[in-house]
């Protein structure tokens, strides 16, 4: 395995074509045997923004403990950010990324050198823009392999292969949200999706007999995605940057921002076999990409046809697109591999619902400005609020310098109003108030937030996302949460530790998190498009006593507001 040096690496944001590439990054490669040999082809006469010239952009590729110090230079035209997603960022919120939440963008031209260090874990995470739609092209591979001198906590695999899947438009995606925002209706939906950059047919090389590590990341922006490879089952043993007892499938599921490590052995007659990954959709009605892009895995004894012989590789089985009954079974397999320190004397106790809204046409709004349902315009919320982002100063910067009118501090702990949350829910309840309200947490404290979705407009599985935390995931189930009936299905033994979870469709989950990294950290939903809509809000952690529970000060180089 290669180590990335450590050290200033530099991240170049390219607004050019996928092909340039004029500077060359400080940072070794992994070095699997991926060669690409598209069939089908990506509509490349679109610009492109870039890393480094690459889509995906590097993998960074670090140990546990490691200090990572990374220059990005902006040359796009547009104003970016990049988070480091799954990174705790221990007090170091001014590095995690997201656009007026931690900093304020880098504008064109400009550049910030983002510097952490990495506490306690290690898998597959991975990095992204966090700026309006720049993360559809602007992302890759962050690998956390274990401290010098301690390994896997599983027989050392042949090989390992990032296996990142992507969304892509045949149009610049910017433009794509920019439109849906300005009409108040959907986004288009995307032309194909993507494994490490291509629509299909990408190689992997493998020999009989071999254990393979495949890092499976979900780097797509709206769409839940299965993932399986034909004739080979699959030995999940990590999620999210956090292990797992070891347990196999023939298929798993990823939401946007989810990651899963899984062990491939070549123990099949050698031949090609199709990687493929297709939707997961469970939105009644709403339109999707329902694409299938694809890889290859090939026995290097089988023939190949970069060699020039033909093939027929085989292609997996997918469950229905809206196979919730395979979904709800993988992820209850999902344990730690020992007993887990979940809190239990719990401090705070959330109770978020998490759904879709519809805005009333504003009377200043013309009809083309209203084309969501019956005239009105998409939004989302958490407990009733559509989280607006500010746009002068980041959450972080006014709290830390006392900067009054960009936030306030009264996100609800339970819905303004109760009603059955996954019933036939009454339209005059499908209005969300816009905000940019953040909950204070107390340093040290025990959190414990039930996600419950709604089905307004429609229920739909949603990955939430927790910056600056890992969570412990102890249970979920369909319906309203009871708390009457439903915590007997607590596991308070060796849930799953994630950063992003996927809340059932027309249902619940229940987490649970030590509070104990002060700064500002968003919560949303990964399915970007809701983002858009304002499926987020922010925890505010506050200092506890000393420097080791402080938020450190700000790099001389945060980018001005
Ligand atoms: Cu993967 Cu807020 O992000």
């Amino acid at each position: 395995m290669k180590v990335l040096k450590k050290g200033l690496m530099h991240l170049v944001i390219l607004f050019a074509s996928i092909m340039v590439s004029t500077v060359v990054a400080k940072i070794q490669y992994h070095d699997f045997v991926v060669q690409a040999t598209p069939v089908k082809r990506l509509c490349r006469t679109r610009s492109t923004i870039t890393v480094n010239g690459q889509y995906p952009g590097p993998t960074l590729e670090v140990n546990d403990g490691d200090t990572l110090v990374i220059s990005v230079v902006n040359r796009a035209r547009y104003n970016l950010t990049i988070h480091w997603h799954g990174i705790r960022q221990m007090r170091t919120g001014w590095a995690d990324g997201p656009e007026f939440i931690t900093q304020c963008p880098i504008r064109p031209g400009g550049s910030y050198t983002y510097r952490f260090t990495i506490e306690g874990q290690e898998g597959t995470l991975w990095w992204h823009a966090h700026s309006s739609w720049l993360r559809a092209t602007v992302y890759g591979a962050l690998i956390i392999y274990p401290r010098e001198g301690s390994t896997y906590p599983f027989a050392e695999p042949k090989r390992e292969t990032p296996i990142l899947l992507g969304e892509w438009w045949n149009a610049n995606p910017i433009d794509v949200v920019n439109m849906a925002t300005q009409i108040g209706g959907a986004p288009n939906v995307s032309d194909a999706f993507t494994i490490n950059g291509q629509p299909g047919d990408l190689y992997s090389c493998s020999s009989s007999g071999e254990t393979n590590l495949l890092r499976v990341i979900n780097a797509a922006m709206n769409q839940e995605l299965f993932f399986a490879v034909a004739k080979h089952q699959l030995t999940v043993v990590g999620a999210d940057a956090s292990y797992l007892k070891p347990f196999t499938t023939s298929v798993i599921m990823l939401g946007p921002g989810q990651t899963t490590d899984v062990l491939i052995t070549g123990d099949q007659s050698p031949a090609q076999y199709y990687m493929a990954a297709r939707p997961y959709q469970s939105a009644q009605g709403a339109p999707f990409d329902n694409t299938t892009t694809t890889a290859i895995l090939d026995y290097i004894s089988a023939p190949c046809p970069s060699r020039g012989m033909p093939s027929t590789p085989i292609m997996p089985t997918f469950p229905a697109f809206n196979d919730t009954a395979t979904v709800i079974a993988f992820t209850q397999n999902l344990r730690s591999p020992n007993n887990v320190p979940v809190p239990t004397d719990i401090d705070e106790s959330l109770f978020i619902t998490i759904g879709l809204g519809l805005f009333n046409c504003p009377p200043n709004f013309s009809t083309n400005q209203c084309q969501g349902p019956n005239g009105t315009r998409f939004a989302s919320s958490m407990n009733n609020v559509s989280f607006i982002l500010p746009s002068s100063y980041s959450i972080l910067q006014a709290y830390h310098q006392g900067i009054p009118g960009v936030f306030t501090t009264d996100f609800p702990a339970v819905p303004p109003v109760q009603f059955d949350y996954t019933g036939n829910v009454s339209q005059s309840l499908w209005q969300p108030v816009p905000g940019t309200k953040v909950y204070k947490l107390e340093y040290g404290s025990n959190v414990q937030l039930v996600l419950q979705d709604t089905s307004i407009v429609s229920g739909e599985n949603h990955p939430i996302h927790i910056h600056g935390y890992n969570f412990y995931v102890i249970a979920e189930g369909f319906g309203n949460f009871d708390s009457a009936t439903d915590t007997v299905k607590f596991n308070l033994v060796d849930p799953p530790m994630r950063n992003t979870v996927g809340v059932p469709v027309n249902g619940w989950a229940v987490i649970r998190f030590l509070a104990d990294n002060p700064g500002v950290w968003i919560m949303h939903c990964h399915l970007d498009v809701h983002n858009t809509w304002g499926l987020a809000m922010a925890f505010l952690v506050e200092n506890g006593s000393g420097e080791l529970q402080s938020l450190e000060s700000p790099p001389v180089d945060l980018p001005p507001c």
